[in-house]
């Protein structure tokens, strides 16, 4: 059987390829695409088995290969002999089978074998392990990081407040990166006074569609804000939520395991997948980075707010998560106070949580807004503003949970997705 290979290349030596191609056995050129949309609107269209793209290739990023991929299409790269630049490109895209130009067609037909055979999933994880991309920064020794997703229903219960001084308790510990993943609402930049300009996540997805993020790229994206916490400031206008899309969402996780220890990830409150809603499968999910992170997640933290509709909400939130890929959560019950739910409200809580919903494993914290308003107007963590305030040690006692786990990835229990 001849398989049907699409190119898209645009060197001057795009014939000789061509040439080779028509001469292996097991290949057919089906089209020669003249640029990057004709490419994909022909693999839309269900022409080919292959693509063969060149790395000056125009606007040819992640989710353009990600889109053939979509389409079932195996994917190679070529570059002229001997540029290294366009072949570390290629790479960085995700791509695993790169060949020179000058390739006989017997070399061609195996590189096209192992393009057929490989998944561009795999190829980009290879693309995370660029041994280039090491020596630059490594904190962690090659172990990778955990990834501690922080996530709670609408109605702000205090999920950057858990993220942020979850993260710095950890960073105590290990280093640690904190990344603002909401993209209703990023936060991060403003409670740590960092430039609200700051380009952190949507920098990073960019670079990551690109094929230009490594592990030095993402150290620079995510200063140092004090000894060991480094933070990935979020997209500071909501609109810009498409340039968050989960596969480049994926790889900043990746890489960001490289990065640090503990990867502590603000979510956005929304989990609802459009894409069930959608025929069109490659469009932009308004929820990818939510997503992403929760299923790149090793740990997850459901933070609720301690007043009735906070705990009503609160219920329904994890009820909401059984239906999305995500670890078993720990529940954090914030903002306790007995003016909302009445007195000895840690007791009243358990019962109300525990008959109503089965939840018995419960971390409570404790209501404390002058606290929190002095180390947000400070532009500071708690373990630096408030050390012995009840609400700091409660986190910090919560932190312990993770701290001494830094024994890399091994995934905990995951819950089975019902869909
Ligand atoms: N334990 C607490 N006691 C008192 N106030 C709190 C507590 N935790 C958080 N808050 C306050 O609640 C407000 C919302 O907190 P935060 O921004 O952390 O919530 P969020 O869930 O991230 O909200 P958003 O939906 O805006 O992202 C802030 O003013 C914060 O200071
Ligand atoms: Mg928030």
């Amino acid at each position: 059987m001849t398989r049907s290979v699409l190119t898209a290349l645009t060197g001057a030596w795009e014939p000789d390829v061509v040439t080779a191609l028509e001469a292996t056995s097991g290949y057919a050129v089906a089209r020669r695409c003249a640029d990057l949309a004709d490419l994909l609107a022909t693999a839309a269209a269900g022409l080919g088995d292959l693509a063969l793209v060149s790395a000056e290739l125009r606007a040819l990023d992640r989710p353009a290969l990600h889109e053939l991929a979509e389409h079932g299409l195996g994917v190679a790269g070529v570059v002229a002999p001997g540029d290294e630049a366009g072949e570390r490109r290629l790479r960085q895209l995700g791509l695993a089978v790169v060949v020179r130009a000058d390739v006989s067609a017997p070399e061609l037909e195996d590189a096209l074998d192992e393009a057929a055979s490989g998944s561009l999933g795999a190829a980009a994880d290879a693309a995370v392990d660029d041994p280039v991309a090491d020596d630059p920064v490594d904190l962690t020794a090659g172990r990778p990081g955990r990834v501690l997703a922080v996530w709670g229903p609408t109605g702000a219960p205090g999920r950057s407040t858990v993220a942020l001084n979850l993260a710095a308790e950890l960073a105590a510990h290990a280093p640690t990166l904190l990344v603002d993943a909401d993209t209703y609402g990023s936060s991060l930049a403003q409670a740590l006074g960092l430039l609200d300009e700051a380009p952190g996540m949507t920098a990073a997805c960019r670079a990551a569609d690109q094929g230009g993020l490594d592990l030095l790229a993402l150290a620079r994206l995510a200063p140092e804000v004090s000894p060991g916490l480094r933070v990935l400031t979020g997209t500071p206008r909501p609109h810009r939520w498409t340039e968050l899309r989960a596969p480049s969402v994926a790889q900043v996780l990746g890489i960001a395991r490289q990065l640090a220890t503990h990867v502590v990830v603000d979510c956005g409150f929304c989990v609802e997948d459009d894409e069930e809603l959608s025929y069109d499968t490659l469009a932009p999910r308004r929820n990818a980075a939510t997503l992403t992170a929760l299923e790149e997640a090793d740990d997850l933290v459901v933070v609720g707010a301690a007043d009735p509709i906070g705990l009503q909400r609160l219920v329904r939130a994890v009820q909401d998560l059984a239906t999305v890929p995500s670890p078993t959560p720990t529940v954090v019950v914030n903002k306790v106070r007995a003016s909302a739910v009445g007195s000895r409200p840690e007791r009243r809580i358990a019962e109300a949580l525990g008959r109503f919903a089965g939840m018995d494993d419960l971390t409570y914290l404790p209501w404390d807004q002058a606290t929190l308003d002095a180390a947000m107007f400070a532009g500071t963590t708690l373990v630096d503003h408030a050390p012995q305030s009840e609400l700091r040690r409660a986190l910090q006692s919560l932190a312990t949970r993770w701290a001494g786990d830094t024994a890399g990835v091994s995934r905990r229990s995951r819950r089975a997705v019902r869909r």
